[in-house]
């Protein structure tokens, strides 16, 4: 009998499923949460940022949390969100072995998520991507709004594999494609990989979906159909953008893990560990909503401090 073929599952719960929480979560249950992943057996678990704290305070102990997950887990790969020089210097202090830079397809969501167009981000991550790889430290580059942006609307196939292609020149060593706000058909997401898979083949690029709309689960069937074979998602569905208004959690893990394997792939996923996980994040954020979606945006929501950007 011939072996299945392998998806990879990337859980994004502890960065993205916590950073659109109104409570933070203490240190010690992001690690219990962290541990219950690993030991669902992930390869790769985005475990924070190293970003701005006024921005995103909710993972403002990144600094607490990846040295000690890294510590306790030497067989994971723990990847972390740098937006900048300095978010590496302080992701490769703490040791990480994987970064990710993050920007759009759209205008309006980078000036909003990272106080910049896109051409100023990509020369943003320039410096960045050459640092970590000198480091060899892989890096991950995420596009945002890849199907629609909350504040410019659509977002053309060509928009997305434009970005895909800075990224790619600047030196990425991964495309992963984001459907920000939980928008796309399964139509859509098929046109948009075909557009990236110009840049990077279809079975190197990454799916990151959320599920505002109840379709994130039909377009990772469609992208399976096509070839991809790599995908985020976040245990329980937890998570959103604070920057992206309306948007509401990733795809849930275990709901991508079930899809696959009833597709034939395997996962190398403990489903039952992986409930445990689900449960006990799910116990520790209780039952309260996440940040109000129309709330204002920028670090001006959560802080008080300076309006918004742009
Ligand atoms: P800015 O305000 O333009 O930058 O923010 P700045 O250079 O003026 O810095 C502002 C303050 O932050 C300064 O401190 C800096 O020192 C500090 P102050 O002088 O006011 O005391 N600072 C930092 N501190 C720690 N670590 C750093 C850092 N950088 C600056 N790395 C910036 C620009 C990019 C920093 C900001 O916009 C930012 O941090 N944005 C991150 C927003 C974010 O994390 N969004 C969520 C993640 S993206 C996402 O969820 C989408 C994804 O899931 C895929 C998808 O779903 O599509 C990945
Ligand atoms: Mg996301």
């Amino acid at each position: 009998m011939s072996a299945r073929a392998f998806v990879e599952l990337c859980e994004v719960g502890p960065r993205d499923g916590l950073q659109n929480e109104r409570r933070i979560v203490s240190v010690a249950d992001k690690l219990r949460y962290i541990a219950l992943l690993a030991g669902a057996g992930f390869r790769e678990i985005e475990a924070t940022s190293f970003v701005s704290p006024k921005w995103v305070p909710q993972l403002a102990d990144a600094e607490e949390v990846l040295p000690a997950a890294i510590a306790a887990h030497p067989g994971t790969l723990f990847s972390v969100l740098v937006p900048n020089e300095r978010g590496l210097e302080r992701a490769l202090a703490c040791g990480a072995r994987k970064v990710s830079v993050f920007t759009a397809a759209s205008e309006g969501f980078a000036r909003r998520n990272i106080n910049a167009t896109i051409a100023e981000s990509i020369e943003r991550f320039r410096p960045v991507v050459a640092r970590a790889r000198a480091a060899g430290v892989p890096v991950r580059g995420y596009v945002s709004c890849a199907v629609a942006c909350p504040f410019d609307g659509p977002v053309a196939p060509e928009a997305v594999r434009e970005t895909c292609a800075r990224l790619a020149e600047v030196g990425v060593d991964e495309l992963d494609l984001g459907d920000t706000i939980g928008v796309a058909h399964p139509d859509e997401i098929e046109r948009m990989l075909a557009a990236c898979a110009e840049v990077r083949p279809m079975e190197q690029l990454v799916l990151h979906l959320h599920d505002t709309h109840g379709r994130a689960l039909a377009c990772a069937g469609r992208a399976l159909d096509l070839g991809v074979r790599r995908f985020d998602g976040s245990t329980g569905g937890i998570g959103g953008c604070p920057y992206a208004p309306g948007a509401t959690g990733n795809v849930a893990t275990e709901r991508l893990a079930e899809l696959c394997e009833a597709r034939g792939f395997a996962t190398g996923v403990d489903r039952g560990q992986l409930a445990e996980a689900a449960r006990f994040i799910a116990g520790v954020l209780g039952p309260a909503a996440p940040l109000d979606p129309a709330a204002p945006l920028g670090p001006a929501a959560p802080l008080g401090s300076a309006p918004p950007p742009g």
